[in-house]
């Protein structure tokens, strides 16, 4: 594990919608380059980049056309080669993007692979040997290839999936993952890895970590096995190099050598239950009803939160590894659609405190509204999370020169739209409250990933929740009346070093007003 883990704060970049330089209505390298000093000073040291390489943009450049060359639209190779110097400058580590499981169908891969005479590429994608039987138990598309086949793809129809073998081989076009042409696509994505961390980045965020192998077992032991291999390579050339999973199985993925994996909304009904607590309709709008433990009225539950978080903490800490804890992603509704400022702030607070390596979506420092757009380069529901950064009260909220009509994504166009200038004018923000607490934990090894956690109080439907990290102790009461706990573990006073509203502790007691939050140093 990379020491630098220990105290990484991340912060996620959509590059498209984050600062655009050159007037082309599109965010780009040197925009992120530019507020790198803003991001550190925000307090994160660690930034995740969404995929910026060449790529026909189906799904926002999870379709990669070239892993080696980034996408025109927001630089050159050189230009993010600068990007990784001057965070390094800064003491700032740079997160790549990793799409192992497919490329896009306009990668030269995959139009050699679809020839009708077999080449080097023939099998480096899953295709059947018959176009009309289609693959059975898989996502498959027929009727383009000039081969006599249909392809397997991992996600949507532009998205071929990369073919690392079928743990069990059910069918004859399944090939073995000990084939040659199967360790020649892992080799290959090998290469890739080294020639971006050659050219200066720190490490990778994973996509569909857990996709790669086929007809794998319960226990995906094909696809661990490639990460295994990957670990080996990194471990003798890259030690530093940081790997997150975007899987959501700690106790598989950290065995396999990634460091940290995601508690995400799609595979954890506990993580959803603290923000997003509710369904969306094809309309994108909430429904069900909402009992998400951050909302004052929700009479929310920790417990549901606690039941699929402590599992994952304990596999993590027995396998050396972290869980990642987010505010969102790029894949995810902003908690700001249903939650206050207020809320957001004592959401924050707890994500930024409990052990793991937390991840801020760019924006949510300002409570950035999810927008009801349609769809953008693939995005169905999630565009709405993905808007252009909210920078000033300038033209298009200081994210772009270009007239409003060629903003490849419109900006929040509301009166009270927040942006970051009005937000570091206000000492009691979310984006101020979020710079003290994460300075804090900056200051503090035990408010770090690695340190002691312990429950003091959490009990199903009632508030506060009460934990402990080493020499700290942390209570939230997010609802609307005030709570009191009893910590009959907790001796003295304590001294309060960071609170929002009026909190106490002391004599066995802890006393919240309501939606408070507060830190004891013990
Ligand atoms: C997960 C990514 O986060 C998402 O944005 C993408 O659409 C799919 N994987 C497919 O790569
Ligand atoms: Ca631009």
């Amino acid at each position: 594990m990379p020491k630098w883990l220990d105290d990484a704060v991340f912060y996620e970049i959509y590059p498209q919608s984050f600062l655009d330089t050159n007037g082309d209505g599109i965010g780009d390298f040197e925009g992120i380059i530019q507020k790198l000093g803003y991001i550190k000073d925000l307090g994160c040291n660690a930034l995740w980049l969404n995929p910026c390489f060449d790529s026909p943009f189906m799904d926002a450049g999870y379709d990669v056309r070239n892993y080696k060359k980034t996408a025109p639209r927001y630089g050159t190779n050189d230009d993010l080669k600068r990007l990784f110097a001057e965070a390094h400058k800064r003491g700032i580590r740079v997160l790549l993007d990793l799409v192992p499981g497919h490329t896009s169908e306009e990668h030269e891969w995959f139009r050699q692979s679809q020839k009708a005479k077999p080449n080097e590429y023939w099998n480096r994608y899953v295709w059947t040997d018959q176009w009309w039987k289609g693959a059975k138990g898989f996502g498959y598309v027929a009727g383009v290839a000039e081969r006599s086949s249909c392809y397997v793809i991992n996600f949507f129809k532009c998205q071929p999936a990369l073919n690392y073998g079928f743990l069990n081989v059910k069918e004859p076009w399944q090939l073995p993952v000990d084939h040659s042409d199967c360790i020649a696509t892992r080799e290959a994505m090998k290469e890739v890895m080294r020639f971006w961390l050659d050219a200066g980045c720190d490490g990778f965020r994973v996509d569909m970590a857990g996709s790669l192998v086929k007809n794998d077992d319960a226990q995906q032991s094909g696809t661990a096995a490639i990460w295994r291999n990957v670990r080996e390579m990194l471990d003798a050339e890259y030690p530093e190099a940081a790997m997150v999973a975007e899987w959501s199985r700690p106790e598989v993925s950290l065995k396999a050598g990634f460091h940290m994996d995601f508690l995400l909304s799609s595979e954890n009904p506990g993580y959803q239950s603290l923000l997003r607590d509710y369904t969306l309709t094809q309309m994108n709008e909430v429904s069900g009803e909402d009992h998400s433990f951050f909302k004052k009225d929700g009479n929310g539950d920790i417990t549901r939160f606690l039941s699929d978080y402590l599992p994952l903490y304990a596999d993590g800490a027995k396998n050396g590894g972290h869980i990642a804890l987010i505010t969102c992603n790029h894949d995810t509704v902003r908690p700001r659609y249903t939650l206050s400022p207020q809320e957001l702030a004592l959401a924050y607070a707890v994500i930024f405190t409990l052990p793991g390596t937390p991840f801020l979506y760019y924006g949510d420092e300002i409570g950035m509204r999810y927008l009801n757009l349609p769809t953008k380069e693939g995005g169905y529901f999630r565009t709405g999370s993905r808007t252009p950064m909210q920078w000033n009260s300038g033209k298009n909220l200081g994210f772009s020169t270009v007239d409003a009509s060629m903003l490849y994504l419109p900006v929040d166009t509301s009166a009270n739209a927040p942006t970051v200038e009005e937000a570091e004018k206000d000492s009691a923000s979310l984006l101020n409250t979020i710079k003290a607490l994460l300075k804090l934990r900056h200051a503090e090894g035990d408010l770090q990933s690695k340190a002691n956690f312990e429950i003091l109080y959490a009990e199903k439907d009632k508030v506060p929740f009460v934990y402990k990290r080493g020499h700290f102790v942390l209570a939230v009461n997010p609802s609307g009346t005030a709570a009191t706990a009893a910590v009959n573990s907790i001796q003295g006073a304590g001294k309060e070093v960071f609170a929002i509203g009026a909190v106490t502790l002391g004599n066995g007691e802890c006393r919240l007003q309501a939606q408070s939050f507060g830190i004891w140093r013990m």
